[in-house]
């Protein structure tokens, strides 16, 4: 089966992906100044930042982004094939992604000026695309049904661990690490404007005409389109193709196809107290 754990710190990963080593590998990470780190709890829009990224720094030919898959141009730090990915095609800046708490990486980032970008979406919506994803995913555990998955949200029993640690513990980060967080909804909202201020943060302002080709080829469309980010080229023993896609629906607000208002209020109990103190504010449809 491939549905395998590995166990670290206490979290779950899937074991087609992590050892122990590669997880050991990203705590003891050398991150160079250069480095960009696209970090993100699952399903917040960490591919569509990884385009974004890509896009911007080749200041919007889509090239690169139509011939060489996301996970070789942004590699998982804690994926056991990354080490081997970065020697393979040394760039500068090197694009990393992550899915790791804070409280695992933050050693390794510590004195860092390496470009982080923070990625979130809101909670609702993360827990049904990870349950949707669950089903093609055949790496993942079972879903199980929709309120007892939501369950192991809320409890942080999922692969990768609690989205509120995750998000709490890097948003904290915002003074001490160079850090741009930026959310799914603006990127739904205004992805000229997202796209603009990440070329900002990353020192490459577009000319117009750069940025209206990053647009383009960033739209949920597109992307859906292009082999090198829409996992179809991932075999169908992993993610069976024929149960879903991974560019589902790109939407804010599904998360009410699957919410009861009974679910919605045990949701909201739970994340007022777990969030209580903290001063983010989300857009939930
Ligand atoms: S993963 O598995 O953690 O890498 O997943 P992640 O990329 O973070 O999230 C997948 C969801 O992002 C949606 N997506 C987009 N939405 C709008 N526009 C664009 N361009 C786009 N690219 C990816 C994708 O459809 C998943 O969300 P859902 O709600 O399931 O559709």
């Amino acid at each position: 089966r491939l549905d395998v754990t590995e166990t670290f710190h206490g979290i779950s990963f899937p074991g087609h992906l992590h050892t122990q080593e590669s997880l050991q590998h990203a705590m003891k990470f050398q991150f160079q100044d250069t480095d960009i780190l696209i970090v993100s709890y699952p399903k917040s829009g960490t591919t569509w930042m990884q385009e974004i990224v890509t896009l911007t720094l080749s200041r919007g030919d889509p090239h690169l982004s139509r011939t060489v898959p996301n996970w070789t141009r942004a590699p998982w730090l804690e994926q056991y094939y990354c080490a081997a990915t970065l020697k393979a095609s040394p760039t500068t800046p090197r694009v990393i992604t992550t899915h790791l708490p804070h409280h695992l990486l933050g050693p390794a980032l510590q004195g860092s000026k390496a470009r982080v970008i923070y990625v979130s979406r809101n909670p609702k919506d993360v827990v049904v695309s990870f349950y949707h994803f669950h089903k093609v995913a055949n790496f993942l555990p079972e879903a199980g049904s929709f309120p007892e998955f939501l369950t192991r949200f809320l409890e942080g029993k999922l692969d990768f661990g609690s989205w509120f640690e995750h998000i709490k513990g890097w948003t904290a980060q915002e003074g001490a690490l160079n850090l741009l967080h930026i959310t799914f909804e603006q990127m739904s909202m205004d992805l000229r404007g997202s796209i603009e201020k990440v070329g900002v943060f990353l020192q490459c302002g577009l000319q117009e005409e750069e940025l209206s080709s990053c647009v383009e080829h960033s739209r949920f469309s597109s992307m859906k389109d292009n082999k090198m980010i829409n996992y179809s080229l991932v075999p169908e023993e992993i993610i069976d193709h024929k149960k879903g896609s991974f560019m589902r629906k790109g939407q804010i607000g599904d998360w009410r196809s699957l919410f009861t208002e009974e679910l919605d209020q045990y949701f909201e109990r739970i994340f007022t107290s777990k969030m209580l103190g903290c001063n983010l504010e989300f857009v939930w449809e």
